[in-house]
């Protein structure tokens, strides 16, 4: 009932030029594909050249962070409107790397979140726990309060078109991936927490993907655990042919 999303983060990788390539190249291979949203996340620089070559296709553009405000003397900043404008539809926010390196918290991921919806495009928002926290036992409170934090003071309707990306900090990037049952245990965890916070009809519809190390021989047994609703890959979203066979993933 909840529609898979598969949603390749590229980081800072592709130049325009690497970035039109790749994405020729994806059409191709993923063009008919249904059942299944397909999302790529280039860098800002990139945006306008994958939105345009990706158009009439079966896959939408995400930007990898959105600032709050809609105009202004904030130096390196993109505003959401500016983000909307390339045709881009969904932006990813609070991802740990943004977390780690550029101060970013749940206050700021709220605001970040708030200024999306506005500006209509589909936040994904990230969250997860150090290899510390998990291993001191710490990973549910952790999660509970990010997700508390970054989606404060939503309305149902904003709830709806929100995506949540958990993704524990030590798989990414790492070859570690959370196995199986751990991916499910927190994600069942995250649609509790939502539940409490919207409903019980907001989470049943929510998604909720996994990222971390997704690679082709190991997305088939995290898609087939029943609260995991995708994933948000990182390295493997570089590569045309295994961004291919993880969009491909068997349930
Ligand atoms: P990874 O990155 O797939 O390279 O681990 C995932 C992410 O950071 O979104």
């Amino acid at each position: 009932m909840r529609t898979p999303v598969i949603a390749g983060n590229w980081k800072m990788h592709n130049t325009v030029q690497e970035a039109t390539d790749l994405v020729r190249e994806l059409k191709q291979n993923l063009s008919g594909i249904e059942g299944v949203e397909i999302i790529v996340g280039p860098p800002f620089t990139a945006l306008c050249a994958v939105v345009s070559e990706l158009g009439g296709s079966n896959i939408s553009v995400a930007a990898q962070n959105v600032f709050w405000e809609e105009k202004g003397a904030f130096t390196g900043e993109i505003a959401p409107g500016m983000i909307k404008e390339t045709g881009c539809s969904h932006a990813i926010i609070g991802h740990s790397e943004r977390r780690q390196y550029f101060g970013e918290t749940d206050e700021t991921v709220n605001k970040r979140v708030k200024a999306a919806l506005s500006a209509g495009l589909i936040p994904i928002v990230c969250v997860g726990e150090t290899l510390e926290q998990r291993e001191s036992g710490n990973t549910m409170n952790v999660v509970k309060k990010q997700i508390k934090g970054s989606l404060d003071g939503f309305t149902p309707s904003d709830f709806d078109s929100i995506i949540i990306a958990y993704e524990p900090v030590w798989a990414i990037g790492t070859g570690k991936t959370a196995s199986p049952d751990q991916a499910q245990e927190v994600h069942k965890f995250i649609r509790n927490t939502i539940s409490e916070i919207a409903g019980r009809d907001i989470s049943q519809n929510m998604r909720i993907l996994y990222g971390g190390s997704v690679k082709p021989d190991n997305v088939d047994e995290i898609m087939q655990q029943e609260d995991v609703d995708g994933a948000l890959v990182g390295g493997a979203s570089l590569k045309a042919d295994l961004f291919t066979r993880i969009v491909n993933f068997k349930k």
